[in-house]
């Protein structure tokens, strides 16, 4: 079977490093993964003042996060945390109250950092609230990525083969988590 992995680059900076390992991770992934990027840096800072009426594009966000069947994360470690824009369409995406986009959802967490714990930080934080928001997360293969200049190229070109082998094996090993959680879950349902 095919599974849409809807992915989230959790930095809205041009040059983002994690943008560079998403483009790895598509060119990467196995066949049965449909790899679309969701984007939500154009998303409004959430109240739930919108609960009542949420506007527009967070209905499209929504929608495209219910439109593929597991997420991935690609993201840096701001502050020892995840970014506040990410947080932000996290949020989002759990409401309205009852309306949780991320429940049973299958996820995977992955991000590259300059520093050495590249992201570990960060990632042990986004699981918190992925938990929270009841999302199956891929616990193993972990992925803290250390990005050395010139690791991969913008179009996604990774330079070092282990690194190659690594997200690649990190990619089939998604494809397997999912289909094991969506196999159960069609088995409760
Ligand atoms: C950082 N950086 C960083 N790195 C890290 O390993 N742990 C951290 O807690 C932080 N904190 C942090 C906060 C803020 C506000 C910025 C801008 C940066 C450095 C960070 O890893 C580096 O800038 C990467 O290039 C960020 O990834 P993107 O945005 O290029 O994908």
């Amino acid at each position: 079977a095919d599974f849409k992995v809807g992915y989230f680059v959790g930095s809205l900076a041009k040059g983002s490093i994690n943008r560079k390992l998403s483009q790895a991770l598509v060119r990467l992934a196995p066949p049965e993964l449909q790899m679309q990027e969701i984007r939500f840096g154009d998303l409004p800072l959430y109240s739930y003042d919108y609960d009542a009426d949420y506007p527009p594009i967070a209905k499209d966000f929504k929608a495209a996060i219910a439109d593929v069947d597991a997420v991935l994360f690609v993201t840096p470690e701001y502050n020892r945390s995840i970014p506040g824009g990410l947080k932000n369409a996290i949020d989002w995406a759990s409401r309205p109250y009852g309306q949780n986009a991320f429940t049973r959802k299958p996820s995977a967490i992955i991000g590259t950092s300059p520093g050495a714990i590249g992201t570990a930080v960060g990632q042990q934080h986004l699981k918190s609230i992925l938990g929270f928001c009841n999302s199956p997360m891929m616990n193993a293969v972990e992925a803290y990525i250390q990005f050395k200049p010139g690791l991969i190229s913008d179009e996604g070109e990774v330079s070092v083969e282990g690194t190659v082998e690594f997200l690649r094996t990190y990619t089939l090993e998604f494809r397997d988590f999912i289909r094991r959680v969506l196999t159960v879950y069609s088995r409760s349902s």
